[in-house]
C-alpha cells in the first residue's frame, strides 16, 4: 500500500524548498516514486541531491535530485543549450532553462542506459525534478562513493571500463561532457556514471571539445593511481568509430 503524505508533513520542507518545489515532490510522491526525502548528499552547484524511502515496503529507496529555481547560474545553463540541437530553442528564462536542463539529463540517462553503460535508471521527472535509481546499497539507502574519495583495487582494469563506456556512449551518439572524479561513482570495483546534465549529443558543435575535457579529467585521475593513458590515441579511437 502507499501511504501518502499529509499536506502537514510536507510543510516540513517548507524552511528548504519553495512552494513550487514542494508542490512537484508531493505529485511526484503521489504517483508513488517515493514516500519521503530521506538525507541529503549533496548540495551542488544547480541542484540538492537526496536519498528518499521507497513507496511500498521491499522496494529499493532512490534519488532525488533538485534542481533548484533560484541560486542557479542559469546563464551558464543556457548557454551550454544553446549548443544543443535539442534545446537550442529554449527560451532565455530562468524557469524554462532549468526545466529544460532537469528533462536533459533525464533523456541523456535514457540514451546512456541503451548504450549500456553503469548509470542511474532515469524513473521520472517533473519539471524540476528528477527521480533515479540510487547506486549503492538500495535497501540501505547508502550511496556509492564518488572516485575523489576513494581509488580501485585494479586502476588498470577500471581505466578500461571507463574508456571501453566513454567509447560506447558517444557510438550511441552522446558525450558525458562533465566527467571528473566527482561525477564517477566507484560500486563493485566498477566506475558508474553520474550527472549527465552537460551532456550534449556528438552532434553538437562543441562535442569533440567536451570529449577531449572528458579525456584530460579522466587521464589526471588515472595518472594519479599509476595508469598512464595516450589521450591522443584514444580521442582519435572514440571520435572515429
Ligand atoms: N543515482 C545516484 N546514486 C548515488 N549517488 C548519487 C546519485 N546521483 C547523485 N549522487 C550523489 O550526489 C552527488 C551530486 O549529484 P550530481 O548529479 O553530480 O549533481 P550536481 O549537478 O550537483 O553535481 C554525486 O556526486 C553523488 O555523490
Ligand atoms: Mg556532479
Amino acid at each position: 500500500m502507499v501511504v501518502r503524505r499529509s499536506r502537514e508533513e510536507w510543510k516540513i520542507y517548507g524552511n528548504v524548498f519553495d512552494k513550487f518545489t514542494i508542490d512537484v515532490l508531493q505529485r511526484l510522491e503521489a504517483r508513488g516514486h517515493f514516500d519521503a526525502l530521506a538525507s541529503g548528499i549533496a548540495l551542488g552547484k544547480e541542484a540538492n541531491v537526496f536519498t528518499a524511502t521507497p513507496a511500498k515496503a521491499g522496494e529499493d529507496y532512490v534519488i532525488v535530485k533538485i534542481y533548484r529555481l533560484e541560486n542557479c547560474n542559469f546563464k551558464k545553463m543556457y548557454e551550454y543549450l544553446k549548443f544543443d540541437p535539442r534545446y537550442m530553442h529554449t527560451k532565455p528564462s530562468k524557469r524554462f532553462v532549468v526545466f529544460a536542463w532537469c528533462q536533459r539529463e533525464y533523456r541523456n540517462l535514457l540514451i546512456a542506459r541503451e548504450a549500456g553503460l553503469r548509470c542511474p535508471t532515469p524513473l521520472a521527472f517533473k519539471d524540476n525534478v528528477m527521480v533515479m535509481s540510487l547506486i549503492g546499497d538500495g535497501k540501505k539507502g547508502t550511496a556509492a562513493k564518488q572516485l575523489k574519495d576513494t581509488a580501485p583495487k585494479d586502476p588498470e582494469a577500471f581505466s578500461k571500463l571507463l574508456l571501453k563506456d566513454i567509447k560506447k556512449l558517444w557510438k550511441k551518439g552522446l558525450v558525458h561532457g562533465d566527467l571528473s572524479a566527482f561525477n564517477l561513482l566507484l560500486y563493485k570495483e566498477k566506475p558508474v556514471f553520474i550527472d549527465f546534465s552537460q551532456s550534449s549529443p556528438t552532434s553538437a558543435p562543441n562535442a569533440k571539445e567536451l570529449l577531449k575535457r572528458d579525456l584530460k579529467n579522466v587521464a589526471s585521475y588515472l595518472k594519479r593511481h599509476g595508469v598512464d593513458i595516450d589521450m591522443e590515441k584514444e580521442f582519435k579511437s572514440i571520435s572515429t568509430q
